[in-house]
């Protein structure tokens, strides 16, 4: 029996991907969506409040903020109950309403923040800065702990230090490509110091939509896209360069295709980012880079059902 729900974080499953995907080579995934707060943000919420408390910066009781897409605060919502927190979450309005419902079921106060740029359902840059200012102001206001998830190392550690042994394990060895798609860039850095720490030759693949490409070193020519958490148009505080061997794009219409194949071929009703990341595995497997048996693993970020 498990203690908490603290303790449902992490050990998701890795799924094959045989059916949309069937060669050459194989996509394995983690099921990231089935965590309690449905993403793959519960590891660094986790994280990152487990050691606020460990070292004084969030003492019992205090008031947990963030900024948030949805997946992060719901999260938080998930850590902040079981570990007696209240939390308050700001989020662009331009995200889904379902997450913060979702947020508003565990307890969290949420605040929505008035679009800069965006439109609904598709969050740029300039949206995210907007609402992490208001709860900046909010913490400081309120006395409360400001996680500031671009900023909190932590994040990258839950995943070098459960994500990628986790893949490492499950699989039975080392993967010859990894995938992700990026937001703060937790996922995609610590999961890439793991998987090269085990076998230096894997490929890792960043991926941003078309027109939203700082990573490629391009200029920022489309900030709209619909892959909700992840391409913001701006290089993360923490990102790593000699971690990415390449990058990869993905357009709306991929992301709509592979969102509903796996849906109706696989059975897993995931939310954009898995999609992209799926596809992304796609094109880096036929594109002649990797051997025709190579296995690329990557991360079904969250559930389709918070859209
Ligand atoms: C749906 C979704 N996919 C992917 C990511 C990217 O994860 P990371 O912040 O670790 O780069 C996020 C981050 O919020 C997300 O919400």
């Amino acid at each position: 029996m498990l203690a908490s729900a603290l303790d449902l974080i992490g050990r998701t499953p890795l799924v094959a991907l045989d059916r949309v995907h069937s060669g050459p080579g194989r996509i394995v995934a983690k099921a990231e969506f089935l965590q309690p707060g449905g993403s793959v943000k519960d590891r660094a919420a986790k994280a990152i409040v487990l050691a606020a408390r460990e070292d004084g910066r969030l003492k019992p009781g205090m008031p947990v903020v963030e900024m948030t897409s949805g997946n992060m605060g719901a999260g938080l919502a998930v850590v902040c109950a079981a570990l007696g927190h209240p939390f308050i979450a700001t989020m662009s309005a331009g995200n889904s309403t379902a997450r913060a419902r979702m947020m508003e079921g565990l307890g969290a106060r949420v605040v929505l923040v008035p679009q800069v740029d965006g439109t609904p359902g598709q969050v740029t840059g300039a949206d995210v800065a907007a609402a992490a200012d208001v709860a900046a102001q909010i913490a400081r206001d309120g006395g409360g702990y400001y996680v500031d998830q671009f900023n909190a190392s932590e994040g990258i550690v839950a995943h070098e230090t459960t994500t990628g042994p986790e893949i490492l394990e499950q699989f039975g060895g080392p993967v010859d490509g990894w995938v992700a798609a990026v937001g703060t860039g937790c996922t995609f850095i610590g999961v890439a110091r793991a998987l090269k720490a085990a076998n230096p030759a894997t490929l890792c693949a960043a991926v941003e939509p078309e027109g939203s490409e700082p990573l490629a070193g391009k200029k920022v020519e489309k900030a709209r896209h619909i892959v909700q958490g992840t391409g913001y148009g701006l290089v993360p505080p923490h990102w790593d360069t000699g971690l990415m061997d390449l990058s990869l794009t993905v357009t709306d219409a991929e992301v709509e295709y592979w969102h509903r194949q796996l849906a109706v071929m696989e059975g897993l009703y995931v939310g954009y980012s898995a999609a992209v990341n799926v596809c992304a595995a796609a094109k880096l497997l036929r594109s002649g880079r990797l051997k025709v048996d190579a296995t690329v693993a990557t991360v079904l970020c969250d559930t389709g059902l918070k859209y």
